[in-house]
């Protein structure tokens, strides 16, 4: 498990990665083949990494969350006033957790049914297993005034999809806010592209196996996702890490219309 080192950042962070763990596993796919299962690769990489994930989170192992995103995602729901939430992508359940705690009836979906299972051990809010696929193909009926992902969307055609369904998942002017690894501190010296990369477990413990892919996104193409699907973006946020002074996470607003 886990030692005395703090552990420094999400998976999907690789040149910070590359830099503080001189990791060579790192790459960007841009100049490759694209290989069409890397979303489904994104899928089977988190049914085995379930277990110790769980434990990353509960024992809040990862500085980057405990220091500023974990606040920033609390902060950035709570500014929007809703009633009812969706968690897209919600894990273990934290973030639902957390809103449940202020009030709010939250819906938490992953794929993975382990982490849906744990959870559900919890007696704050409801889960449902359920994959952006199946939420893209309508499973969900309810509406709800806020759909939140927090560095849950890493994948492509299953990201572009699930942005078609998120104006039926809303209530009207209901809100969708992503918060993602910053672009522009992930690039890192890699074109600042949109691109498959590749990320790494590297400073996580042992337990973790098998990193999949994640697409990279410039800020421009998150906008434009928002944009091109009937969201208009009402606020950016860029949590500041206070350790490094640099972007911890780029937190994107939109409101339906
Ligand atoms: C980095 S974790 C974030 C979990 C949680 N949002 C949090 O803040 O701890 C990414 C989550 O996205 C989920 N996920 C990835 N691809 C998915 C898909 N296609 N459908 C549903 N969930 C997916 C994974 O199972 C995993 O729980």
């Amino acid at each position: 498990m886990f030692g005395s080192t703090e552990i420094p950042l999400d998976p999907y962070f690789p040149n910070i990665l590359l830099a503080l763990c001189a990791s060579s596993i790192v790459e960007s796919f841009s100049d490759m083949k694209i290989d069409p299962n890397n979303d489904q690769k994104i899928i089977d990489s988190w049914h085995k990494n379930a277990a110790p994930w769980i434990v990353a989170i509960q024992k809040h192992q990862i500085e980057s969350r405990r220091l500023v995103t974990d606040r920033s995602i609390i902060d950035a729901v709570v500014s929007r006033d809703g009633k009812t939430v969706l968690d897209l992508g919600c894990g273990e359940g934290w973030l639902t957790r957390e809103l449940v705690a202020r009030g709010m009836d939250v819906l938490g979906t992953d794929i993975v049914p382990e982490l849906i299972e744990q959870a559900r051990t919890f007696d704050d809010g409801r889960f449902k297993l359920a994959s952006y696929q199946e939420i893209a193909a309508g499973k969900l009926s309810e509406k709800f005034d806020v759909v939140v992902a927090n560095f849950s969307l890493i994948g492509d055609e299953s990201v572009n999809d699930l942005f078609q369904s998120i104006p039926s998942l809303l209530n009207p002017h209901g809100t969708f806010i992503v918060q993602t690894l910053h672009p522009t501190i992930t690039t890192g010296d890699l074109p600042y592209v949109d691109a498959w990369r590749q990320s790494s477990w590297a400073g996580f413990s042992e337990d973790f196996t098998d990193p999949s892919p994640w697409y990279f996104r410039t800020v421009a193409r998150w906008i434009e996702l928002y944009i091109s699907h009937g969201l208009a973006i009402v606020e950016v946020r860029e949590p500041v890490n206070p350790q490094t002074g640099k972007p911890a996470a780029a937190i994107f607003i939109g409101v339906s219309y």
